[in-house]
């Protein structure tokens, strides 16, 4: 993780080594299970897709779609579900996978949600954290890497839909946000 001239950025070759440490981790975890990976949308498709393809354990995949922030770059307080998962969580080993933790409020709602549809177990995995930022305690099991207070796009990440396809993460410059 490095802050260059162009400003904060987690490089491509970072991301994929610390990909496979977070696989090798839930893998031992859940050695001889089969774990449930839902995946929340749209943010953290990328990250799940890379995540998946390095557990030596079976896992199976959902995914629950939530509003996002729209244009703006600050929480609303509100999740609402878009869609919900396709399969019943009753007695599954259930990972939800998600791209950033900023405040809290998503995964808090999110979490508590998915327990009362009584999982067997249920973890958080989320590839970054924005510690600084939290509003609401969320018990993240699986954390890529704490980052500062700043808006970060690529690897999934978007700012108004853009930015989703970049192989890297970086933060996105006050000139960017103006021009959009
Ligand atoms: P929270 O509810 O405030 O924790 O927000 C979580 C969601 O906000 C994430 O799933 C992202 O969709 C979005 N988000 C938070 N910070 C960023 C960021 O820096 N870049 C892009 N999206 C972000």
């Amino acid at each position: 993780m490095t802050k260059k001239e162009g400003g904060f950025l987690i490089s491509e070759e970072d991301i994929k080594k610390r990909v496979k440490e977070l696989a090798d981790q839930i893998s031992k975890d859940y050695e001889g299970k089969q774990p449930l990976l839902v995946g929340i949308l749209k943010g953290a498709f990328i990250f799940l897709a890379d995540l998946i393809r390095e557990l030596s354990v079976d896992a199976e995949v959902d995914f629950l779609a939530v509003s996002s922030y729209g244009k703006a770059t600050e929480t609303s307080g509100e999740v609402k579900i878009l869609k919900d998962l396709s399969e019943s969580v009753e007695g599954r080993d259930v990972v939800i996978v998600e791209d950033i933790v900023d405040t809290g409020l998503t995964l808090r709602y999110l979490y508590d949600l998915l327990k009362t549809r009584k999982p067997a177990s249920l973890r958080i995995c989320a590839l970054l954290d924005k510690k600084e930022r939290r509003q609401v305690d969320v018990p993240v099991d699986y954390v890529g890497f704490e980052v500062p207070d700043l808006f970060l796009v690529g690897y999934g990440l978007d700012f108004a839909e853009k930015y989703r396809q970049l192989k890297y993460i970086r933060e996105l410059t006050p000139e960017e946000v103006k021009n959009i």
